[in-house]
């Protein structure tokens, strides 16, 4: 029995279109060329109630199997719309949790295209239960090998809570997630929403932090896709994909931070004159801007990289930069990716909305993140570093192999500022005019990087343009530090 299909692609004949056509269009774009081997094309729910026993289309709405992406196997699974709305139902469910499991037991990433509706509706507790399966797979996954979800189209329901499961998900700008849809929306609360102010890419990208990247469309959502995957081993247990180490952008890096402690700069563009080639896959580019995360190679190996961005509320560290932090932290931890941190941190944002919000809560994911993470990790001061957020940044004291820092990097529990209104408070109640006397006087006393290189919290002094050597130095020698077979899975933020 076939569905009634409309795909308007020039690679098929739409009078021949066999169901599950759709996703294998997409599939054939996101893999290499003739590399897809389908598994379950013939399979069919069993299900009769609500006119469902006069549709049964193959593939039950979402095709599976293997593939190649970069001359690497790994497992694919796309709903297709144009099946059943490609809602899950039983036989459908069961297709992706082995595709799922079945990665996770060869060690193989595994790419989920969704673009589906949700449990299916028709089902009822069986489509459920569905849902139960593939997060139960997705978790028996996570930290195991990759997993990223492509959002391809509306998505809804356990449609969304999968890619929720799943390491890595890509929004295009056509696509929508939430939990429960528009008309759900204004049935329950009375709430008048659209669809993409509900769950647009500005939604994920910007404000929840769901989606880690947006890009424009299928094909970039694809191009991703394989620039991801190109940084990231196999499995927890593989090695690193390895290239031929390249020079990286011409920066002068000497120029690219001012040396007033308060004047912005973006620090991508010191992460460009690091690393090989300049590239860097920035990570929820537009959600918690304050802190930068994203993959780069250095020395033609993969690093996560983990950096404070001044141009963005100075730098501060606040709660979603934590768990945005965390959970970047967490997924490099269990994947054997070594960790270069880059440091210019004012502290941790004060006030109420912090709080309110958990914000003790969510930096202790941080530090916990950092002070447990196995791989190697270096930390590049690049200014300063002060309070609570110059330990949690992978501090000396914290566990980080190295700590480098930049000959105008200051360290201490505060600015100079705040910290002479405090200590020198009884002088300055008599002396205001002496306040710049006592704010250098601390600021020499206090802060300077030869202090905490002096005692030990930093490594060695280095000049910006020394730095990539440094680190390459670094990385180098802690090659052999042993990554075990599974580490931990990735929790979700
Ligand atoms: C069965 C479904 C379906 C579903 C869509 N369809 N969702 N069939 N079960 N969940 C079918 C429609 O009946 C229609 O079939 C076809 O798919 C296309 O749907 P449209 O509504 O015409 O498409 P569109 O306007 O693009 O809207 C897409 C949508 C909307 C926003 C996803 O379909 C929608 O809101 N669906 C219901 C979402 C939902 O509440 N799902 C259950 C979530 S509960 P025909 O035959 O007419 O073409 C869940 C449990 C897990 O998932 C929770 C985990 C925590």
């Amino acid at each position: 029995m076939t569905d009634t299909l409309s795909v308007e692609t020039p690679a098929l004949d739409p009078t021949a279109l066999q169901p599950g056509d759709g996703a294998r269009v997409r599939l054939s774009r996101l893999l290499d060329r003739d590399s897809f081997f389908e598994l379950g094309s013939q399979r069919q729910h069993r299900a009769n109630q609500f006119g469902l026993d006069k549709r049964r289309p193959d593939t039950d709405g979402v095709v599976a199997g293997t593939g190649a992406i970069g001359g690497r196997p790994v497992n694919v699974y796309a709903q297709d719309r144009r099946v059943l709305g490609g809602s899950l139902g039983e036989a459908h469910a069961d297709k992706i949790a082995r595709t799922i499991e079945q990665a996770g037991r060869g060690g193989v990433p595994v790419v989920g295209i969704n673009d589906s509706g949700g449990a299916r509706i028709q089902e009822g507790v069986a489509a459920l239960d569905g849902y139960g399966q593939v997060f139960r797979a997705n978790v028996g996954a996570s930290g195991r090998v990759p997993q990223l979800a492509l959002i391809l189209g509306p998505c809804a329901g356990g449609a969304v809570y999968s890619p929720a499961l799943m390491d890595f998900t890509v929004m295009t700008d056509e696509s929508y997630m939430f939990l429960t849809g528009p008309r759900v929306v204004k049935a329950v609360t009375g709430e008048d929403v659209d669809a993409r102010s509900l769950g647009g890419p500005e939604v994920h990208g910007e404000r929840s932090g769901c989606a880690s990247f947006v890009v424009d469309d299928d094909e970039a959502a694809f191009a991703l896709t394989r620039d991801l995957l190109g940084y990231l081993p196999s499995s927890s247990s593989a090695p690193l994909p390895e290239l031929v180490p390249e020079a990286p952008a011409s920066v002068d890096l000497r120029d690219v931070v001012p040396v007033d402690g308060r004047e912005p700069y973006d620090v991508r563009d010191v992460i460009g004159g690091i690393v090989d080639g300049g590239r860097f896959l920035e990570v929820q580019e537009h959600w918690a801007r304050n802190l930068v995360v994203g993959f780069a190679r250095v020395d033609g190996r993969t690093v996560g990289v983990v950096a404070n961005q001044a141009k963005w509320l100075a730098g501060v560290l606040d709660l979603t930069a934590s768990e945005k932090g965390a959970r970047f932290v967490r997924f490099c931890d269990a994947f054997g990716i070594p960790l270069v941190v880059m440091v210019d941190v004012p502290g941790f944002l004060p006030g109420t909305a912090q709080e309110n919000g958990g914000v003790i809560r969510k930096g202790a994911k941080l530090l916990h993140a950092f002070a447990s993470a196995t791989v190697p990790r270096v930390t590049v001061v690049l200014r300063k570093a002060f309070g609570g957020a110059y330990i949690v940044m992978n501090s000396r004291s914290l566990g980080a192999d190295a700590v480098l820092a930049w000959p105008n990097a200051e360290l201490a529990v505060m600015g100079a500022e705040g910290a002479a209104d405090i200590i020198f408070r009884r002088q300055l109640d008599t002396e205001p005019h002496r306040r710049d006397e006592m704010v250098d006087s601390y600021r020499a006393d206090a802060m300077h990087v030869d202090l905490a290189a002096r005692r030990g919290s930093v490594d060695e002094i280095v000049a910006p343009e020394e730095t990539r050597d440094a680190l390459v130095a670094v990385l180098r020698s802690l090659r052999g530090a042993r990554q075990p077979a599974f580490v931990h899975d990735n929790l979700p933020q």
